[in-house]
């Protein structure tokens, strides 16, 4: 049996360069790996894939699906196709990320059936080879093969690894309701936004420690779009500053809006949105 930690990710930013001719759009993203995470558990088997779920944890797991519409499903049959080995394995999730809410909470499980595939049946694959694989699954899946924090661009599946940056403690807020990715995207399109995070300058605040301009830098082009549809993102996000976050976010395609603070505030952030409805995670950066 081997055990993967599915971490979740966030965007620090999240920049839409245009549409693309297959229907997916060119970004430039910095993601962000962070310390909260599923346990995916693999074991061998001869009775080709299986998954089980232990949802409990989370709100609305029972609409999960446990068979190959689910990702981590998809992940062990792209890696049996890859390898072109019928490799059979019983897929264990314990589900803590909460789902549809921007931080990749499908992907990363499929991730880690990849790397838990990897490992489970010794194939020796290299983290390229695993981010193709990935990259059939989910533009994000190749991001949380590799973790840490990254430059992803193309349409999200090409990545830069960045050095890594200072563990900052963060609070995650998930407001109730759900955007769907694809949705947020088109709505974009009716109206693009102006918000262009400047990432190559971002990146070099990066490189000499200076975080506090760096945060000041930070936006998500996706922001308004989810706000219209859900507005307790802009209210979350207006709480968590007041309350002394560096910068206040949503990530990816939301609803999720995230803090960055110092250890010392991360109760009265978390105290601040505990009344609005919105499920909070105190967590850091990975
Ligand atoms: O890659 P993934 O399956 O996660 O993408 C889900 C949907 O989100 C895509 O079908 C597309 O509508 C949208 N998307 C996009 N541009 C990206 C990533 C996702 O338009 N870079």
């Amino acid at each position: 049996m081997v055990s993967e930690k599915a971490r979740a990710k966030i965007n620090l930013t999240l920049d839409i360069l245009g549409a693309r001719a297959d229907g997916y759009h060119e970004v430039s993203m910095i993601m962000q790996a962070i310390d909260l995470a599923d346990t995916v558990e693999l074991e061998k088997s001869s009775g080709g894939i299986s998954l089980e779920m232990d949802t409990t944890k989370i709100i609305g797991g029972e609409n999960i699906p446990c068979d190959e519409k689910n990702l981590a499903w998809r992940a062990a049959i792209e890696f049996q196709k890859f390898c072109g080995e019928n490799f059979g394995v019983k897929i264990n999730i314990e589900k803590r990320i909460p789902m549809a809410a921007g931080l990749a909470g499908g992907s990363t499980d499929a991730a880690a059936v990849l790397r838990g595939m990897n490992r489970l049946y010794e194939t020796n694959l290299t983290d390229a080879q695993l981010c193709k694989i990935g990259e059939k699954i989910g533009s994000d899946v190749p991001f949380c093969i590799i973790g840490g924090t990254c430059l992803a661009e193309g349409r999200g599946e090409i990545l830069t690894q960045l050095t890594p940056i200072k563990k900052f403690d963060v609070v995650l807020a998930k407001p109730v309701g759900e955007i769907s990715t694809p949705w947020a995207y088109k709505t974009y399109d009716d109206n693009p936004a102006k918000i262009h995070p400047p990432n190559a300058e971002i990146i070099k605040q990066f490189e000499h420690g200076n975080y506090d301009a760096a945060f000041k830098n930070f936006s998500n082009a996706l922001e308004n779009v989810a706000i219209k549809k859900i507005p307790a993102i802009a209210e979350l996000k207006s709480k968590m500053l007041t309350a002394g976050a560096k910068v206040a976010l949503m990530s990816g395609s939301g609803p999720t809006v995230f803090a960055v603070t110092d250890e010392h505030n991360v109760e009265k952030i978390s105290q601040s949105v505990k009344d609005s409805g919105a499920q909070v995670f105190v967590t850091k950066f990975f």
